[in-house]
């Protein structure tokens, strides 16, 4: 049996395969191997079902490769008109969408509407001379990730429970091999009569799934009640869980804290001091810890970027102004400081624009030393969080600057970065790093490819990660 060398393949396909171990969890030698099984149960398993398999009732309730499909079976209910918009809420999800309609269902929606607005031909009959299917209903109930009944009338549900196939829909239903899931829309005592309730007890039972039906007006006038069906997008919603289910969380419970961007140090209330940084690192790293499941604190110099989706970001202006904020935060799993803190500040801020009258000296500007954010909370006594992360911006001797400045600031890691202007990092899209690591008086140095930010992100947290193992809890 040949063996395989993650080390020795293409840069290109090893950043691929970090990048996909770090949005799963996993280390990148478990994403090789389920990549392998996926291949082998996927290619190799034979194209009928094994008896084993033919006798299991439970769906198979697996994420989706690539597009989704869902056939959508329209009831025969004052709701169908809502299946349409259901038709459009799908496909925004990049959902395909092929229709089903019981005859019921085409007094209220015709095949037209549905077959125009899903971009596909729409099905009713179950003995159809013009259907490219052999089989159709077999090949209908199969080719597809996820069956949908909405409207789910009570007697469809009824025809489910019991077996019955003597129509397309619930011929497609009784052959499924998918998932099912099923949006109720019935009057409220039709709802609550103790057969549907049966028959409701019986489908879930059976593996199926709901959503709704909720409470609220009947289309008949002066009704109320449980049995209205659940709005389009609360099913789609529900459909993508099926057909997505969430990757795993490996930060979820951990709380992480980043700085990014530069600081600005005020000559007088009009002029600064600040540098090149554009915190597209330190935006891109709190953005990866936010999909990782972190709880994520972002305070950021003055940068032109928007917030990231899900994180609590603080904007501050100076380095003093960063430090308060970065201990306000405290405590915290995870310190990342990936900021361009300015070394110094004017120690003699002008309180008033400072004026260039004739004949008067240039004014002189007195620099004090800036607090290092990074080495006093590496060197709190309490608070420190478990794992400090500091960045090296170097425009030479990089390793050996960064290792000199891991030991001095006291962090436990540290993102060394090549910053002279040939590099084209400060302000670009792309980073090459070498991550440096503590282990007592040890250093590790792994060099990592030129990837772009949002890569070098998804490293850095995937690193994270396995520091702290897949659950959440206290610091490994
Ligand atoms: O000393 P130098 O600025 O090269 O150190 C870089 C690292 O230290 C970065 O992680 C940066 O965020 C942090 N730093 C800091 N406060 C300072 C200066 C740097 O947190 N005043």
């Amino acid at each position: 049996m040949a063996s395989l060398t993650i080390r020795k393949l293409d840069e290109a396909i090893k950043v691929y395969l970090r990048m996909r171990a770090a949005r799963n969890g996993r280390s990148v030698e478990e994403e090789v191997r389920g990549i392998l099984r996926e291949y082998t149960d996927g290619g190799l398993q034979p194209a009928l079902p094994s008896p084993q398999q033919t006798a299991a009732p439970a769906p198979h309730h697996a994420p989706v490769a690539g597009e989704a499909r869902v056939t959508l079976i329209i009831g025969g209910g004052i709701a169908a008109y809502k299946a349409l918009d259901l038709i459009r809420r799908l496909k925004e999800r990049h959902i395909r969408v092929r229709c089903v309609l019981t005859k019921a269902a085409t007094q209220f929606v015709t095949p037209l509407a549905a077959s125009a607005l899903s971009g596909e031909r729409a099905y009713t009959d179950l003995f159809d001379p013009e259907s490219e299917f052999d089989a159709g209903h077999i090949r209908l109930a199969r080719d597809c990730d996820l069956i949908v009944v909405a409207p789910a009338t009570a007697d469809l549900m009824s025809k489910m429970a019991h077996g019955a196939a003597d129509d397309l829909a619930s011929a497609i239903l009784l052959a499924a091999r998918r998932p099912i899931l099923l949006a109720p829309a019935m009057n409220p005592m039709m709802w609550s009569n103790a057969a549907t309730r049966r028959n409701a007890e019986q489908l879930a039972r059976d593996g199926i799934a709901f959503v709704g039906p909720n409470a609220g007006e009947m289309a008949e006038s002066g009704e109320a009640g449980l049995g209205r069906m659940a709005e389009p997008t609360e099913i789609a919603d529900a459909a993508e869980r099926f057909l997505r289910p969430a990757e795993p969380r490996p930060l979820s419970g951990k709380r992480v804290l980043i700085t990014a961007g530069p600081t600005h140090e005020p000559i007088d209330p009009v002029r600064y001091i600040a540098n090149r940084s554009s915190g597209k690192q330190g935006f891109a790293i709190a953005a990866a810890a936010e999909a990782a499941g972190a709880e994520v604190m972002l305070i950021s110099g003055p940068v032109g970027l928007n917030d990231p989706r899900g994180v609590s970001v603080t904007h501050v202006e100076s380095a003093r102004d960063m430090l308060r904020r970065v201990e306000a935060a405290l405590p915290v799993d995870i310190a990342i400081f990936a900021a361009a803190v300015a070394d110094w500040r004017v120690a003699n801020e002008g309180e008033q624009k400072l004026k260039k009258t004739a004949n008067a000296a240039t004014p002189q500007l007195e620099l004090v030393e800036n607090p290092d954010i990074l080495a006093t909370i590496s060197k709190l006594k309490e608070r420190r969080p478990p794992l400090v992360i500091g960045f090296a911006a170097e425009t030479e001797h990089l390793i050996d600057n960064a290792k000199a400045k891991l030991k001095r600031k006291g962090c436990d890691w540290i993102v060394a970065n090549d910053v002279s202007t040939a590099s084209g990092v400060m302000g670009g899209d792309r980073n090459s790093v070498h991550l440096l690591t503590r282990n007592g008086s040890d250093i590790a140095v792994d060099s990592w490819p030129v990837m772009t930010k949002e890569q070098v992100a998804m490293e850095l947290i995937s690193e994270v990660a396995k520091r702290f193992g897949k659950s959440a809890g206290t610091a490994a």
